[in-house]
This record gives C-alpha cells, sequence and structure tokens, in this order.
C-alpha cells in the first residue's frame, strides 16, 4: 500500500508579538502567572496591518513552495482551513491561488479547490480529504496543499482575549512522504455542542469553561474510538503527543487523561499501584458523581508520579514550544504542535525515522480526532529546513495601546484608518478591500 502523509510543512506568524504576562496581565489587572503557570503562554502573536488570512497563508505557501522547488502544475489539489473566513461563497483557497498566480509560471487552472469548516478540526480534516484524494487515485500524481490560516481573535474583554494569536501552516499532501506517514486508523468523538460558536459573526460566543471540559470529554471519546480500531494505546508506544493546542494549559488537563487511560490495566498501572493505588473502576461506586470525584484524585496523584513527570516532559512538553510563543492558530495549533515535537528531536539529535506520533485534534462544535503518524526518513532535514526562530525572532513587540489599534483594524465592523504604515516588499500584503491581496 501507497504511503501517503505531509511531505513539506511551512509556517507564516503573525508580525507582531504582544507579550502576555508583561504588557496585557499589567493592564487587564492580572497576576502575570495566570499566563506563565496558569494558562502556559509567553506572548500571542498578531497580524499587522496589512496582514490578514489571505497573506499569512500565501505567504506561507510560497515559501513551502520556493523550497520544495514547485510550480502550480504540480499541485492538484488547494484546501484552506479557517473559521476566520471573510467571504460566504468565495473559498479561501481561490484568494491564496490567485495571490501565487502573481508569482509563478502557470496557475492552478486545473486544481481542485476548497474551503474547510469544523472549527479548530479542520486543519487536520482538509489532510484527510488530501489523504483520501491520493489514495483513491485521483490525483493524477499530483500533491495536494493544505493550508491552516486563522486570526483567532476575541471580543476585547472576553475571557478569550487571554489565548488570542494569528497564524498559518502551509503542508504538501504526498505520497511516499518525507515528513509524516499517517495512519488509516482514526478515531473520533463528535457531538452537537454550543460552548463556542460564530453564528454570523467574527468573534465567537464563548463559554470558556465549559469548553475545556467539552474538549476533554470528546477527546477521550475519540481516544477510546481510536482503539476501538488501532488496539490498546501504551504511553511508550509513542515518541510525541501533539495535541490541539488552545493554550499550552489546555494540554496539560489532557494529557493527564490521556496517560490514565492508556495505563488502564497495563504494567504501568501496576507499577504505579504501591505508590497511588489502582484505577478506579466504575462498577466499585455506588454514583457517578463518587465515581468521577475518584479519578480526580487518582489523576492529581497521578500528576505527582516520576513516571507522568518523566513521561510528560519527553513526549506532551516538546510539542509546546511554538504555541507558548504565538498563542492560538485555531486551525493551524495541532500542526505547530507537531512541528515543535519534530524541532525538539531535531535540537537534541535523535534519529526519529520509525518512531510513531499520536495526533489528538480538536474542534469546538465539537468532534476530536485522534490518529497515528509515523515518521519517515528525511525528515530531519526538511524540519531543518523551516526558520521557525527566526520568525517568531522577528516579530515586532506592541504596546497594549498599538495592541488595541491592531484589534480594531481587524474588527470587520469597524473602519480605522492606519496614517502610517509601510509594507513590506517581497511579500504577499492586504492593501484594502478594493485592491485586494498582492505581491510588492
Ligand atoms: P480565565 O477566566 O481567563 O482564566 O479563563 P482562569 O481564571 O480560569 O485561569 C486560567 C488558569 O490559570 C487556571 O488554571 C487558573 O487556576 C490559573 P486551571 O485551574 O484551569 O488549571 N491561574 C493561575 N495560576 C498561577 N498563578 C496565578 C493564576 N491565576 C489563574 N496567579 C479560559 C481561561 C481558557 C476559559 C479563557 O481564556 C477562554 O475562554 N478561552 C477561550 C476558549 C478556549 O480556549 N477553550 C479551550 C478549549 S476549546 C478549544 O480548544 C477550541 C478552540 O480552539 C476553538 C476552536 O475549536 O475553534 C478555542
Amino acid at each position: 500500500m501507497t504511503a501517503v502523509g505531509i511531505d513539506a510543512i511551512e509556517i507564516w506568524t503573525g508580525k507582531l508579538r504582544l507579550d502576555l504576562p508583561n504588557t496585557f496581565a499589567p493592564e487587564k489587572g492580572e497576576d502575570p502567572e495566570k499566563y506563565t503557570k496558569g494558562l502556559g503562554l509567553a506572548s500571542s502573536s498578531f497580524p499587522d496591518v496589512y496582514e490578514d488570512i489571505v497573506t499569512m497563508g500565501a505567504n506561507a505557501a510560497k515559501r513551502l513552495m520556493d523550497r520544495e522547488g514547485l510550480a502550480p502544475d504540480d499541485i492538484g489539489r488547494i484546501d484552506v482551513a479557517t473559521e476566520s473566513a471573510f467571504d460566504n461563497s468565495k473559498p479561501v483557497s481561490t484568494y491564496i491561488a490567485g495571490c501565487l498566480e502573481q508569482v509563478y509560471d502557470g496557475d492552478f487552472h486545473h486544481a481542485n479547490k476548497g474551503e474547510r469548516k469544523f472549527a479548530c478540526l479542520s486543519g487536520t480534516q482538509s489532510i484527510d480529504d488530501a489523504y483520501n484524494w491520493i489514495k483513491a487515485g485521483r490525483h493524477r500524481g499530483r500533491a495536494a496543499l493544505v493550508i491552516a490560516t486563522d486570526t483567532a481573535l476575541y471580543e476585547r474583554g472576553d475571557p478569550g482575549e487571554a489565548t488570542q494569536g494569528a497564524g498559518a501552516v502551509a503542508m504538501l499532501i504526498t505520497e511516499n512522504p518525507s515528513i509524516v506517514e499517517l495512519s488509516t486508523e482514526q478515531g473520533y468523538g463528535s457531538a452537537d455542542e454550543t460552548d463556542f460558536l460564530k453564528p454570523n459573526q467574527q468573534f465567537p460566543s464563548v463559554d470558556g469553561k465549559r469548553s475545556v471540559q467539552v474538549y476533554l470529554a470528546r477527546m477521550r471519546e475519540a481516544l477510546e474510538d481510536y482503539e476501538s480500531v488501532a488496539g490498546d494505546t501504551h504511553p511508550d508506544d509513542f515518541e510525541y503527543i501533539p495535541f490541539h493546542t488552545p493554550f499550552p494549559g489546555m494540554v496539560r488537563k489532557a494529557a493527564v487523561l490521556g496517560f490514565r487511560h492508556m495505563t488502564r490495566d497495563t504494567d504501568v498501572e501496576d507499577e504505579l499501584a504501591d505508590e497511588i493505588g489502582m484505577q478506579p473502576r466504575e462498577s466499585e461506586y455506588d454514583t457517578w458523581d463518587d465515581y468521577e470525584e475518584a479519578i480526580r484524585a487518582y489523576m492529581d496523584d497521578l500528576k505527582e508520579t516520576e513516571q507522568y513527570r518523566e513521561w510528560y516532559a519527553t513526549t506532551i512538553e516538546p510539542t509546546l514550544s511554538i504555541s507558548r510563543n504565538v498563542g492560538n492558530w485555531y486551525t493551524g495549533s495541532v500542526h505547530i504542535a507537531r512541528l515543535s515535537a519534530l524541532r525538539d528531536a531535531l535540537e537534541r539529535g535523535d534519529e526519529l525515522a520509525g518512531k510513531r506520533m499520536l495526533v489528538g485534534s480538536y474542534g469546538s462544535g465539537a468532534q476530536a480526532e485522534i490518529h497515528a503518524e509515523t515518521i519517515v526518513d528525511g525528515w530531519a532535514e526538511h524540519v531543518e529546513a523551516i526558520d521557525v526562530d527566526g520568525q517568531l525572532d522577528r516579530r515586532q513587540d506592541i504596546t497594549y495601546d498599538e495592541y488595541e489599534l491592531i484589534h480594531d483594524v481587524h474588527n470587520h465592523a469597524k473602519e480605522v484608518d492606519v496614517e502610517e504604515f509601510t509594507a513590506p516588499e517581497s511579500e504577499f500584503v492586504f492593501t484594502g478591500w478594493g485592491r485586494m491581496n498582492e505581491r510588492r
């Protein structure tokens, strides 16, 4: 069977950086440790005045195409995953293709284009669509370009404001990929939920605390569903476990739940029994509430064990390094978690080929999806070529007042004249609704 997976990755971060503990927290009258310790965030990325989901997506895609030496003819499909679209009819992929056609010979006239929506999950769903298209043999030897691009902005004053971010991830999906091969097995946890939604509105209506519970419930269901097709999982099976990361603190909660689940009826549970007892079994409790309380107590103890701490430090923590500095990228979030993990292995000089990751994607509304990925030969060279640190370092720091201005500029309901700004050369920039996006 032909392997299908991710052959190349590029990112484009919003060009501005808001320091959360030092700039944002004091203005909000909050303790900076809510960010550093609670949410696990140092800063967020914001789009500059001349950036939007199209420019970030097109700039990421161009970098990827240039590095891989690709021409439009090599690409048979462009899917954009976003929950920040500004057009209810024309997909963002057509705007991005239009940008790219300004700079390459050839065009995307015979590429299938679309836009995928299921909150943050749609980046992974677009990879799925590409996978299925290639596996079905409809690709005529061409690659699929998947672009996850979002400006994750909340209404000012909403608790979600703490977790904002903006950026794009471009991924090339091919046969015989050079970074990871995707498993055929997948698990889903899906239910009609209203904890985070945007019915005809730019900024989400969010019940933040509930959204955290829904994330955990759907992720657990997806893991159980994955195991029903792939067999039981064990913590040692996976080198890294990248999760959808709205903020690293969310992943801390998901990780302990996952570890507890994966250690049921295993050698690890037996090893831990003397220290923290066996895991609570539902049959041992009279009510569901008592059972849940016992699980919570077990997980609190579990987090303090050496086994858990070591597993977390090597399997989970490395997936958070980019997210900690950019905030939530919605559809791109789980894909920067994967990239963070691969960069960690590169820095440590680990040879990963043949090893596996378990990837947990999530979208509000709500659905979680879990699949495995096998890292393949060539991954290190590809990951090394991605200039993540340079992009993060080149961001311009903004003051709180500048943050408010930028938030207003990107608010579709406001008309804000930015008196002076210089858009850079050699990248796609947004120059106003009349002219849309162009390359300078
Ligand atoms: P909040 O009210 O700003 O913060 O809401 P908090 O008071 O709950 O504090 C956050 C954490 O910091 C807590 O940790 C505090 O204890 C801790 P926890 O108890 O949860 O472990 N904390 C401190 N720690 C140390 N020192 C201190 C301190 N103060 C507080 N001084 C919330 C936080 C995430 C709810 C809010 O930011 C929000 O609504 N965010 C948007 C929704 C969201 O991100 N939900 C996540 C799950 S849903 C999801 O991931 C999907 C999504 O990406 C969208 C999509 O799919 O499209 C959002």
